[in-house]
């Protein structure tokens, strides 16, 4: 079956893909726009890209219920195991592992890493995934940086982008990301969740779409892409 993915609204995504569900970031029950709660997600695998609340918020609930392997940095699969959490894939920047589903290499973010209790999050980092259908590039909470030409490089079917501002790129600049990326298909995240994030996701696709020849997916939370 081809790979979907599912906004489950902010920076959240289940891709269900090769049999497995492979769950980002995910921040379900506390989320405003999410159209699911985490005792009722499915997950074989959890990337958490940093530590911030709205990414690991539900990572430690929804591993201990399903027992998923959590694929993040090294401090943060650390402190996710001191939560309970048995099966996880520590990494860094740079590096990548193969699944049984996929490549996962663990790409560079602009951004910061502190977990809720202050423990330091490692860097933060973005997902660049090796899918039967093509790369797909998560960007996770990051600014804008001139290396994402090389990730752009490796070829890519999807790039999900933050559109949101304030903690993350906004349009202008996640416009300016999607042309270094070059994606055949281009979606936005981290956005809408609250008002200080809210931004016309139709006007920003289409921009995009009227200076670049990718794709653009316009979705509401529980939308969905087949790749
Ligand atoms: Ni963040
Ligand atoms: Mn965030």
């Amino acid at each position: 079956m081809a790979t979907q993915l599912t906004w489950l609204g902010h920076g959240t995504w289940s891709i269900a893909t090769g049999g497995v569900h492979v769950l980002v970031d995910p921040f379900l029950d506390d989320s405003p726009t999410a159209p699911i709660k985490s005792g009722d997600v499915q997950a074989d695998y959890i990337l958490v890209s940093h530590g911030h609340f709205d990414h690991v918020a539900d990572a430690a609930k929804i591993a201990n219920r399903t027992g998923a392997t959590v694929v993040s940095n090294f401090e943060i699969c650390e402190w996710l195991a001191k939560q309970g959490v048995k099966k996880t894939e520590p990494m860094n920047l740079g590096g990548s592992i193969a699944l049984p589903w996929g490549k996962v290499k663990l790409t560079l973010a602009h951004h910061s890493s502190v977990l809720p209790d202050g423990t330091p999050g490692g860097n933060p980092s973005g997902f660049l995934l090796s899918l039967p259908e093509g790369k797909v590039y998560l960007a996770c909470d990051t600014g804008l940086f001139y290396d994402m030409k090389l990730i752009g490089e490796e070829g890519l079917a999807l790039a999900v982008l933050p559109i949101g501002d304030r903690f993350t790129m906004g349009p202008d600049d996640a416009l300016r990301a999607a042309k270094l990326l070059g994606a055949k298909r281009v979606v936005a995240s981290h956005y809408g969740t609250w008002p200080p994030i809210a931004q016309d996701a139709a006007a920003w696709a289409a921009r995009v779409e009227a200076e670049m020849k990718s794709k653009v997916d316009v979705l509401e939370p529980g939308g969905k892409i087949i790749l």
